[in-house]
This record gives structure tokens, C-alpha cells and sequence, in this order.
């Protein structure tokens, strides 16, 4: 299936079946949130793979209603850092430093920029830079289900902070950006079959 005919395929889960992912299908959707790309590559944020039903179904309370959210096989959770430090981006450096075999020192431009970008923002902008990122990550993660037919339905429809206390986000400097129930869909969802609404190409493309 190309990726055109697979993101004809997806649509926003609005009712998922009982049936659970396989580890292999869950883990596929792991990696794609690790390989997506970030500015700068620093990743601000991390996946929460909710499986327990009990956790899931406490974050019912918080999802206005969508009831998704513990009927899905795994909740994903996309949560962004609320500060950057400059721990983080020393630490991202040794990672890079690592990986691409270069010293340290010669990474220190690169470096010096990232500090000069990230850490003069205020805290809102900080905290609203990392959350456009996880965006990003949802994107990759959305088209890579698509294309394995693994059915998942992008939420921002919820209460954040009552969604991080129900997964303790708060203690670890993380805030929920975007949910993802992902699964397999019911076969009773009336949105399966509803015709997609999107701009033409004349309205969205301008061309120079
Ligand atoms: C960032 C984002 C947030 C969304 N939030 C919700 C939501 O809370 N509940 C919901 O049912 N759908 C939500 N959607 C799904 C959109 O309504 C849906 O993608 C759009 O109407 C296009 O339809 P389709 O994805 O079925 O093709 C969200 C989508 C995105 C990208």
C-alpha cells in the first residue's frame, strides 16, 4: 500500500474493537516517535505507553467524554518537557558526540547556539517550543500507523493538567501535549466510512 492510499486508509478512531495490538505492531509505533525528527534534534519530550486499564480508565475522567482513551488497546501519550535545561543540551551533545564519533569541543558552536536559542526563551516559550515539537513525532507516528493498519485517533480534546496528575506527568517535568488511543477499529464506528474533508489542491497550494 503507497502512504497516500494508507493515509486514505486512517482516519480519527472515533470507536475501537476489543481486540489488542500485538508487541511487535506497538513496538513499530515506538520507533517511529524515537526516529521522528525535532529542531535541533534534542527530542523535548517523551512516549508514555499506557496498557494497564486502570490507568487508562483514569484518564477517562479527563477526556471530556472520550470514551477512546480506555477503550483503545495502548494510550499514547506524547508529553513535552516544561523547562529545557542546560543539562539537557549538554547531554544531547555527548549523545551526538557519541553516536558521530567527533569530540566534544568540536560540537561546542553547535552547542553555544542551542543555549543562545533555547535557554533565553521565557518559560512559556520554552514550554510551548517543546510542545510544537511532540506534533512533529505525532505526525511520523500517525503516518507510520497508517501504513501498518494500525488504527489511532490524535486527541488534544482534554483536560492537560488532569491528565498529568492521572499519569503522575508533573513529578517527572513532563505535561501531556497530544493523546493517541491507538488499536484496531470497531466495526460499528459510523466515522469509518465518512467521506474525508480537506482543502482542495487550489486552496492549499499557492505557487510561486
Ligand atoms: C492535533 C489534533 C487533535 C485532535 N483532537 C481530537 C479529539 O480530541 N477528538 C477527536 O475525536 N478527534 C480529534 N482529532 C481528529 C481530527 O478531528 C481529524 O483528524 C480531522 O477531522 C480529519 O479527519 P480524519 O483524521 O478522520 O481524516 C484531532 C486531530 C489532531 C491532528
Amino acid at each position: 500500500m503507497s502512504v497516500i492510499d494508507a493515509l486514505n486508509w486512517r482516519y480519527a478512531v472515533k470507536k475501537f474493537s476489543g481486540n489488542t495490538l500485538k508487541k511487535q505492531q506497538i513496538n513499530g509505533l515506538i520507533e517511529s516517535v524515537r526516529l521522528a525528527p525535532s529542531a535541533y534534534g534534542i527530542q523535548p519530550y517523551q512516549l508514555i505507553v499506557v496498557s494497564d486499564p486502570d490507568v487508562k480508565k483514569a484518564c477517562l475522567p479527563h477526556s471530556y467524554g472520550q470514551d477512546k482513551v480506555s477503550n483503545c488497546s495502548q494510550l499514547l501519550v506524547l508529553a513535552h518537557k516544561k523547562h529545557i535545561t542546560k543539562d539537557d543540551i549538554s547531554s544531547y551533545i555527548e549523545s551526538v558526540s557519541k553516536e558521530q564519533n567527533k569530540p566534544v569541543n568540536t560540537l561546542s558552536d553547535y552547542q553555544k547556539q542551542i543555549e543562545a536559542d533555547l535557554l533565553t526563551l521565557a518559560p512559556e516559550q520554552q514550554s510551548n517550543w517543546a510542545q510544537q515539537q511532540c506534533y512533529i513525532a505525532l505526525g511520523t507516528l500517525l503516518t507510520h500507523a497508517a501504513v501498518s493498519k494500525i488504527d489511532a485517533c490524535p486527541m488534544t480534546g482534554f483536560d492537560v493538567d488532569g491528565i498529568n496528575n492521572a499519569l503522575g506527568l508533573n513529578d517527572i517535568g513532563l505535561s501531556a501535549a497530544v493523546l493517541c488511543p491507538v488499536g484496531i477499529r470497531s466495526k460499528h464506528d459510523h466515522a469509518a466510512n465518512r467521506p474525508k474533508t480537506r482543502l482542495s489542491y487550489h486552496d492549499l497550494v499557492v505557487s510561486l
